[in-house]
């Protein structure tokens, strides 16, 4: 089984850690900070716990998985050994290319670095390395112990047996790896997201459907489990609109620009569930 590490042990890391140890992998998690990392870990037995009391998993298969998970703030301890080490750290390109460097020092030679980023491709934090051609992004989603894909991601430099580690570790993860062989913003599903929701903003915007009447159309036509206003809500508005902003001044390409009803959304505090209030009301 991979020897894997884990950077970054926030949402996203120290659910890809123990993802990987529910699938029998040994890993170590490292985060700089350890009551982060106590905090995420409590909050994945929970999550864990929820499969037991389904008996979908036995106590004892819990507490296997949780101990595979070895949790340090010491970088050069968590990668020493590492065969892969996926990084999960915030989302700052100065902070990731830090962390890259750190991990060109301190992980074996031969050890493939990824990253998690959703929006900073492997080209931008590879040069940190002296190893870009074992450098790709690995992009899981969000919440990891329950969404299946995982797009692995080729940079300029990354090598076809990078890409094949990569896809490997994916599988033997429980998960369903894509390969994207040409990095490009957005990878593969949040391009089409965007896509879709930029033209359910644009049917709202001009005044074309309510936006209760375009999740329908798109949840019983299109037979997707969520409208994208519904999804936006779930996510929250403030990462839709932030993402929208990201393309739009990146690419300069006008269709990206939020819709002024989006913003108007995040400027009033109503970024969806996690407020109570989005585009439809979770007050009760
Ligand atoms: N949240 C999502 O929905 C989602 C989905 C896909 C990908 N991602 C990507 O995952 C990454 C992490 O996102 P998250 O939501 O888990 O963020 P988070 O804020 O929950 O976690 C980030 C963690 O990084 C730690 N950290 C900061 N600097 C560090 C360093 N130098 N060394 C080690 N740890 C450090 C922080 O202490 C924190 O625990 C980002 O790159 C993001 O783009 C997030």
């Amino acid at each position: 089984m991979t020897r894997l590490a884990v950077v970054g042990g926030g949402f996203m890391g120290s659910q890809i850690a123990t993802q990987a140890a529910l699938h029998g992998i040994e890993v170590r998690l490292q985060d700089v900070s350890a009551e982060q990392l106590e905090k995420s870990m409590t909050a994945n037995r929970g999550h864990i716990q929820r499969r037991v009391d389904k008996g979908r998993l036995t106590p004892a298969d819990l507490e296997a998985a949780l101990a595979r998970v070895r949790t340090t703030t010491d970088l050069a301890e968590a990668v020493r050994d590492a065969e892969v080490v996926i990084e999960a750290v915030v989302e700052d390109l100065d902070v990731k290319r830090q962390v890259f460097s750190e991990l060109d020092e301190l992980a074996p030679p031969e050890a493939v670095l990824a990253s998690n980023s959703s929006t900073m491709v492997i080209s931008k934090l590879a040069g940190a390395t002296g190893r870009p051609d074992r450098c790709a992004n690995m992009h899981f989603f969000s919440p990891v112990l329950v969404m299946e894909l995982c797009e692995v991601v080729m940079g300029p430099q990354t090598s076809e047996a990078t890409a094949e580690r990569c896809l490997a570790l994916v599988r033997e993860m429980g998960r369903t790896p894509v390969l994207v062989r040409k990095e490009i913003d957005g990878f593969i599903v949040n391009r089409i997201l965007h896509a879709a929701t930029q033209e359910a903003y644009r049917l709202l915007d001009g005044g074309v459907a309510e936006f209760q009447d375009i999740d329908t159309a798109v949840e019983k036509g299109l037979n997707w489990p969520m409208g994208p206003f519904r999804l936006g809500d779930f996510t929250g508005l403030d990462v839709t609109y932030n993402a929208r902003l990201h393309i739009y001044r990146t690419t300069g390409d006008p269709n990206y620009k939020p819709s002024p009803r989006l913003r108007e959304k995040v400027e009033k505090g109503e970024l969806g569930r996690k407020t109570g209030k989005g585009w439809y009301d979770y007050s009760s």
